[in-house]
C-alpha cells in the first residue's frame, strides 16, 4: 500500500481528484468505480471545478457505484443514485447512459446483483476504484464478517453504519437496513487501482487496522492488503494512530 498523509480534507480531496484527472487524460473512456458518503464530496467538487475550469472531459467516462440502499426509490433524497447526480453527475458532461448504480428498488434483487456484477466484468473492470472507509472498517457496505469471496449481493447494514448514516436521514429508524453492495471480491478482482480516502479522527482506528492489522474480516478494509495497487490518502487526524515516518509503504 502507498500511504499519503496530508494536512487536511481539502488536500486529500485535491490529490484524489488529480489522480482521477490523470487517469482520464491517459484514457478518455476510463472506467471509474465511485463511492458515496461525506468523504468523497470534496473530491467531486474538485472534479467539477476541473471540468469547468480545465475542460476535463467526462463524455466517454463510464462509472460504476459501489452500493445503493434497498427499500427507497432512486428519487429519494438520500438514495445514492440521487447523491451521485446532485454531487457530481449533474455538474459534468458525463453521459447518463454510462452511469451504473445498483438499483435497490428492483423486484428481483438477486437478479439485479448478478446483472450488476456481470456488467462490471463485461466492461473490463475499474481503472480506478474510489473507496471510503467506515468507522467499523467497512468498504462499500461490506460490513465486518464480509469475506474475500463476496460478490455483489444484498447486505444487512450493521448497527454502527445505521447510526453513522442516521445523520443523513435525521432519525435512525428511517435508515434502510438493507443495501446492495459490490463485494470484496468484486472490488479486489476487478479494480486495476484502488484509492481509499479517509479524514477525521473517528476513522483513525479503522485506518490503523486496515494498514497495520492482520488481514481479517473483522476489519474488511484490511483485505485491501491483498491488492497490488492501493493508494490510501489520509488527513493527519485519520492517520494519527500510524507512525507516520515508518508507514510510507507496506
Ligand atoms: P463517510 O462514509 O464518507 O460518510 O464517512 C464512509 C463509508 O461509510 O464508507
Amino acid at each position: 500500500m502507498e500511504i499519503i498523509i496530508v494536512d487536511n480534507y481539502q488536500k486529500m480531496s485535491e490529490i484524489g481528484a488529480l489522480m482521477i484527472k490523470e487517469q482520464i487524460k491517459k484514457k478518455a473512456d476510463s472506467i471509474l468505480g465511485l463511492a458515496t458518503g461525506g468523504t468523497p464530496i470534496g473530491m467531486y467538487k474538485e472534479l467539477i471545478r476541473m471540468h469547468i475550469q480545465d475542460f476535463l472531459d467526462f463524455s466517454n467516462v463510464i462509472t460504476f457505484n459501489l452500493d445503493e440502499y434497498v427499500g427507497i426509490s432512486r428519487q429519494h433524497p438520500q438514495s445514492y443514485y440521487n447523491f451521485m447526480f446532485e454531487n457530481l453527475f449533474n455538474h459534468i458532461n458525463i453521459d447518463p447512459k454510462k452511469v451504473y448504480i445498483p438499483n435497490g428498488s428492483e423486484a428481483n434483487l438477486q437478479l439485479e446483483c448478478k446483472n450488476y456484477e456481470q456488467r462490471i466484468t463485461e466492461a473490463g473492470g475499474m481503472d480506478i476504484q474510489i473507496l471510503g472507509i467506515g468507522t467499523n472498517g467497512h468498504i462499500g457496505f461490506n460490513e465486518p464478517g464480509s469475506n474475500f469471496h463476496d460478490k455483489t449481493r444484498v447486505v444487512q447494514l450493521s448497527e454502527s453504519t445505521l447510526k453513522a448514516n442516521s445523520r443523513f436521514f435525521g432519525d435512525i429508524s428511517l435508515v434502510p437496513t438493507l443495501a446492495i453492495s459490490m463485494g470484496i471480491n468484486t472490488i479486489l478482482s476487478n479494480s486495476k487501482k484502488i484509492i481509499l480516502l479517509a479524514h477525521g479522527s473517528e476513522k483513525a482506528e479503522a485506518v490503523y487496522g486496515m494498514i497495520k492489522g492482520d488481514v481479517c474480516s473483522n476489519n474488511p478494509a484490511s483485505l485491501l492488503q491483498l491488492h497490488p495497487n492501493v493508494t490510501v490518502i489520509l488527513d493527519v487526524q485519520a492517520a494519527r494512530k500510524l507512525d507516520n515516518n515508518k508507514v510510507l509503504k507496506k
